[in-house]
């Protein structure tokens, strides 16, 4: 973290070493199907005047839409793989030594042999681990970061390489934001001598940008403001003192202070941005859905021990738990077993039984809401 996380790339041959990917290609080609799952095709055609020509299409896929594997060229990606593939979601936990708050999702491509998606930065960090076959990775530091106007996708318009390396599976590669970079699919094969498909995992990262945080803050900070007054009638703009107007289209300076005090008042409390702020980060994806269980709390009297719900976004600060953009209060001993579920995402039997009853009703509605699940390893 001290060297390289936001500074420079890092290539960590045997990452994991004898890496097996979590997914077979036909099982990510069932998710591409899917109309939940984000998924994308590039396609690149053969170079016309020194240039690729490059083609972008947007999932769900049916098998028969994907072109034939063995044509060179194109590559798949799956988006959110973690959300849908349990395997994945575990991977995904090795990484949390970033905190949960910035972790973004998992994508895995699949590429043809000479498939890629072009040299092109991103805004994100992100570790790329090579799950199966082999990928040719070219980086520069390059400062030159303008893209071709015409592409339908981010492609650099002068791509200058500096490093290159061939990563086999478990080898990975981190790249902080914004590093120049092309990944092209290699032909490679298997310790059987059988051909090997490439694919790349991509473990992305989260970070709020600034404006997004004031608009999500503020909109929030407004609707409590709304909730404390109640049912009071909404503080509307007075001006009793205001004379008759020789100039009618100025904004009255008496009505930019009556909007100052209104965000005054929103940002007053710092423990409501602090709650705004957790529920906010917690939030899941628009795409996410939660199925709620029909076995309602029962799950948490059976001396089972808890899990986390693979799609759940749990986190905590001082005063607070966050779960699925809500936030609660918790204290004493309560709030340090829910910040152990939110760490270590299962809490056991034992340890259940020594929360509070309101927080053991709390873990009911959880369970209930399909955020929690019995975790029948206790
Ligand atoms: C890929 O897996 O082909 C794309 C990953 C990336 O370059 O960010
Ligand atoms: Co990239």
């Amino acid at each position: 973290m001290r060297r390289h996380w936001q500074k420079k790339p890092l290539l960590v041959r045997q990452a994991i070493p004898g890496f097996k990917p979590v997914l077979s290609a036909a099982q990510l080609f069932a998710l591409a199907s899917r109309d939940e799952v984000e998924s994308r095709l590039i396609t690149r055609s053969p170079a016309r005047r020194g240039q690729a020509a490059w083609r972008l299409q947007r999932g769900p896929f049916a098998r028969r839409a994907l072109p034939p594997l063995a044509q060179p060229g194109w590559t798949l990606l799956v988006q959110g793989v973690d959300l849908h593939s349990e395997a994945a979601h575990e991977l995904m936990q090795r990484f949390r030594f970033i905190p949960d708050a910035r972790l973004d999702d998992l994508m895995i491509s699949y590429a043809s042999e000479g498939g890629g998606v072009g040299p092109h930065f991103d805004s994100y960090d992100v570790f790329l681990l090579q799950a199966s076959g082999s990928r040719r990775w070219q980086i520069s530091a390059q400062t030159d970061l303008s893209l071709q106007a015409d592409a339908p996708l981010k492609i650099l318009r002068r791509f200058a390489p500096q490093q290159e390396f061939v990563l086999h599976a478990g080898d990975m590669l981190y790249l902080p934001p914004g590093y120049a970079h092309d990944g092209v699919a290699q032909p490679g094969t298997g310790a059987d001598g059988r051909p090997q498909a490439c694919m790349t995992y991509s473990i992305g990262f989260r970070a709020p940008a600034q404006h997004e945080l004031a608009a999500a803050l503020l909109t929030r900070l407004a609707e409590m403001a709304q909730e404390e007054d109640g049912d009071a009638a909404p503080k509307l703009y007075r001006d009793p003192s205001q004379p008759a107007s020789l100039n009618p289209a100025q904004v009255p300076p008496a009505l930019l202070r009556f909007a100052e005090q209104a965000l005054a008042r929103a940002l007053r409390e710092p423990q409501a941005l602090a709650s705004a702020l957790g529920e906010y980060l917690s939030e899941p994806k628009p795409n996410v859905w939660f199925e709620s269980s029909d076995q309602a709390a029962e799950g948490l009297q059976k001396g089972q021990g808890v899990r986390l719900h693979q799609r759940s976004r749990m986190l905590y600060d001082a005063k607070r738990v966050f779960i699925n953009g809500e936030a609660f209060v918790a204290l004493g001993a309560d709030a340090r077993l829910m910040r152990q579920l939110a760490d270590e995402r299962h809490l056991p039997a034992a340890t259940l039984a020594r929360l509070s009853p309101s927080a053991r009703q709390l873990l009911g509605n959880w369970f209930e809401d399909g955020w929690l699940v019995a975790d029948l390893a206790g």
